[in-house]
């Protein structure tokens, strides 16, 4: 029988990534052991509640610096023991501490076709460079920010009449396809961090 591959998926918002994770995981190989934010009023910690997931609220505003933060939440994740730490609208940096406990453990869904447009603004960056194609990128978490191995991309057409809006809703909706998608590669081997450079 197939190992769980078990995840614990940090959020610090909505949620949305996290809940197409959620719906995609009755019938898929990975299981969501726990979500863990980093602001206690993220909507995405009562989609984990209503699905009987395991929540943890862990605020850097409770720590003297970000690395006591860090330790905290390392030390949670640590206890948990997931195969996967995966980002899902976690919008705070981590440090390179962190990184290096989890190495090629952590992975992150980023609203651009990497390299290009890493860091915020993803949408109103390309409308203003007036690209054709935007997209979204999964990748692993390492030091360098969004620039960590790509694992998949998608592409997303921009069209002349586009908002920061409706583009922002067209590559969300992409975004929820294919994360469920790679975490079940991941869960079934399919993909291996062995493959990567990480
Ligand atoms: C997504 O666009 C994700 O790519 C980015 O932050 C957004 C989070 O949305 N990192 P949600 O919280 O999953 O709804």
């Amino acid at each position: 029988m197939q190992e769980q591959f078990n995840i614990v998926v940090l959020i610090s918002g909505k949620g949305t990534n996290l809940q197409a994770l959620i719906d995609a995981s009755h019938k898929s190989t990975y299981k969501i052991s726990a979500v863990i934010s980093n602001n206690a009023k993220a909507i995405g910690l009562s989609r984990a509640t209503t699905s009987g997931i395991d929540t943890y609220v862990i605020e850097p505003k409770s720590f003297n610096s970000q690395l006591e933060f860090e330790n905290s939440l390392a030390a949670r994740i640590a206890e948990i023991n997931p195969n996967l730490i995966v980002l899902a609208g976690f919008m705070k940096v981590l440090g390179p501490q962190f990184i290096k406990l989890f190495h090629g453990k952590i992975i992150n869904i980023h609203p651009s076709l990497l390299p290009e447009y890493p860091g915020l603004n993803t949408h109103q960056r390309v409308l203003k460079d007036k690209k054709k194609i935007h997209g979204v990128s999964i990748h692993f978490v390492t030091e360098d920010l969004d620039g960590g191995p790509i694992i998949a991309q998608e592409q997303v057409d921009v069209l002349s009449d586009d908002t920061v809006e409706s583009l922002a809703r067209r590559v969300l909706e992409r975004e929820h396809i294919i994360y469920p998608k790679v975490l079940e590669s991941l869960a079934l081997g399919k993909i291996q961090i062995s493959d990567y450079e990480v």
